[in-house]
């Protein structure tokens, strides 16, 4: 059994290989009629995009996006996209040394128990290449959000850098596009710089924490009970390389709040309900609430570092490895697009599965 879909209705299949041709997305599901080409999807592909900074891998793609079906005079058929980017910047002959090792933090050692073979050109289909792919699908949720529900906006961002968290009274949105970290704090961006400068420096690597925010999300969204709003988001979010925690709203922290302080009232405003906080992330029941959605992932540190690790071979003896190749310091940056891809996926998937079900929203309130 392999699973490499997800969604219900939004369908997204991801293909390739980190050291293949070439990779990408057969998106099926889509609504016909979404205006898209390939610069829309693009701007979001060169968000994530290697080699942009020196804080991210060195290893030059273009990351240029193809659409090879599904759209015609410039919108959606309705029919599969197929979403094609080709690998021009691999070097397989960094990972030489490690084709009969397994580097220690990455999935050489599961994928050959699992498949008595791997692809050990940087990693194969378990590469965080595949993201791009991601990114490309994201980008045709996006476009068919701006058309379907053009008040929804979304945004990723990092809050913390190892031991280096945000200070969330120097939060500004217009911030985050401004720093190579996608971060709100300006203050937060310089510390992080000097710090990630010298981890670089040393070959080591951190972890991170990313939120993504949705705003301006209809009530609504969620299909209960084993299709609840938080329940694909969190698997979205999870399924992401490097992943290890995903919280929706107060997440791990509701366990130390009181009643009084976690649940959110609710007051009768102009516009129907108003909530006093949003503790529960704008997600009740698996139902969107109309807040905010927020979802935050905690990202572990690039396992590819340059210092010598113990680990073992295939035929079991052990031996030591250093992870050459170029790397990522902290992977947690360029998971903010991918975060970002993924919350827009699953947002247009649910937005789809509500118009099948339900269309309007039947409890009117007030
Ligand atoms: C955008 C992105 C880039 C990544 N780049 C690297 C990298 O350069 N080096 C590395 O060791 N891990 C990198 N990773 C993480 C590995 O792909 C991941 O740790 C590995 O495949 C094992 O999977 P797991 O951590 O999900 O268990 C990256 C992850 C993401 C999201």
């Amino acid at each position: 059994m392999s699973i490499n879909t997800f969604g219900h209705l939004f369908r997204v299949t991801t293909w390739g290989e980190s050291h293949g041709p070439a990779l990408g997305a057969t998106v099926d599901g889509c609504p016909p009629g979404v205006p898209i080409d390939a610069g829309a999807i693009q701007h979001w592909l060169d968000k994530r995009k290697p080699g942009q900074n020196r804080y991210t891998t060195q290893r030059r793609e273009a990351d240029a996006v193809q659409i090879l079906s599904g759209t015609f005079e410039g919108v959606t058929t309705g029919t599969p996209v197929q979403l094609m980017i080709e690998n021009t910047d691999q070097r397989s002959k960094d990972y030489g040394d490690i084709k009969d090792k397994f580097r220690p933090g990455h999935a050489d050692i599961t994928y050959f128990q699992k498949y008595g073979l791997r692809d050990y050109r940087g990693g194969g289909r378990s590469s965080a290449r595949e993201t791009a792919a991601r990114v490309a699908a994201g980008g045709l949720a996006r476009a068919a959000l701006a058309a379907l529900a053009p008040t929804v906006e979304i945004k990723g961002y990092m809050t913390r850098m190892g031991a280096h968290e945000i200070d969330r009274s120097r939060f500004y949105w217009d911030q985050i596009d401004q720093n190579p970290f996608w971060t709100p704090d300006a203050t937060a961006a310089e510390t992080w710089a000097d710090y990630l400068d010298g981890l670089r420096k040393s070959g080591s690597s951190v972890g991170a924490v990313i939120e993504v925010v949705a705003r301006g999300v209809p009530a609504g969204l969620g299909a209960p009970v084993y299709g609840k709003l938080d329940t694909d988001l969190a698997a979205a979010m999870m399924s992401i390389n490097a992943v290890k925690g995903v919280e929706i709203g107060e997440g791990m922290s509701a366990a130390m709040l009181t009643g009084e302080l976690n649940a959110d009232e609710i007051t009768m405003g102009p516009d129907g309900p108003v909530y006093s906080s949003n503790h529960a992330g704008g997600i009740l029941g698996g139902i969107s609430t109309g807040q905010d959605i927020v979802v935050r992932f905690a990202v572990k540190p690039t396992s590819s570092i340059l210092t010598t690790r113990k680990t073992i071979t295939r035929t079991g003896e052990e031996t030591e490895i250093i992870t050459k190749g170029r790397h990522d310091p902290c992977v947690g940056i360029r998971a903010v697009p991918v975060g970002e891809a993924m919350m827009a996926c699953v947002l247009l998937d649910h937005m789809l599965l509500h118009r099948g079900q339900i269309g309007k929203n039947q409890g009117q309130i007030g």
